[in-house]
């Protein structure tokens, strides 16, 4: 049975496989958050029955509660993971907001990790279009990793702002992105409450 579970995973990422690089450039993720080298391998992201799928389009109220999180994983093997947003305040400025950020990841077990940065959902502000909300995995190599970053709680929406994904990898010599997936969405009529709780 667990070995069936294992080899339907493993198809399932194995079929996205040749499309999340070329995803990724063309929606010019890995050119602006990344210095060019995206992932290759998907991870899959699920919101209860809404499923992250490279670009779909989700709303916030859809994403307010922490998704389901598989990717492709060696035993014994502690990994990073982000959820990061290249579009704040809009598109073009190429500043990140942290959304989400995990490390010293026992496997694929997010929730035995390490939180950085608590889950907050999607809050882009009215008029300010689709944005990009990308989740990225990186390996630690060098096996635990003692992160000197305060903790950020989900109030604190300012500390969030001019993150970077790419220097805080380069910092801890993370390997990758190894996989990664990405989801877009615009204002709803929830966000007001969440940038109320961010502290905005
Ligand atoms: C990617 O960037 C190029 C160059 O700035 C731009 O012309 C293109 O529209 C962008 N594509 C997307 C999907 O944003």
């Amino acid at each position: 049975m667990k070995t069936l579970l294992t080899v339907t995973l493993f198809c399932t990422i194995g079929f996205a496989l040749a499309d999340v690089a070329s995803e990724f450039q063309s929606a010019n993720i890995t050119s602006d958050i990344l210095k060019g080298h995206g992932p290759t391998d998907l991870i899959e992201v699920k919101y209860g029955n809404n499923v992250v799928n490279l670009g779909n389009e989700l709303t916030p109220t859809q994403v307010k509660q922490i998704p389901e999180i598989h990717y492709k994983h060696e035993g014994g093997v502690l990994y990073t993971l982000v959820m990061t947003d290249p579009d704040v305040p809009t598109r073009g400025y190429n500043r990140e907001f942290n959304h989400w950020l995990v490390g010293n990841i026992p496997e694929e077990s997010v929730e035995k990790g390490e939180v950085l940065a608590e889950y907050v959902g999607s809050g882009p502000p009215q008029g300010s279009g689709l944005h990009r909300y990308v989740f990225l995995v990186y390996r630690q190599d060098q096996g635990a990793i003692t992160f000197d970053e305060r903790r950020l709680s989900t109030w604190d929406g300012k500390q969030r702002r001019r993150f970077s994904i790419q220097k805080f990898a380069e910092k801890y010599s993370l390997v990758g992105p190894l996989a990664g997936n990405y989801f877009t969405a615009k204002w709803d009529e929830s966000v007001p409450d969440l940038h109320k709780h961010l502290g905005f």
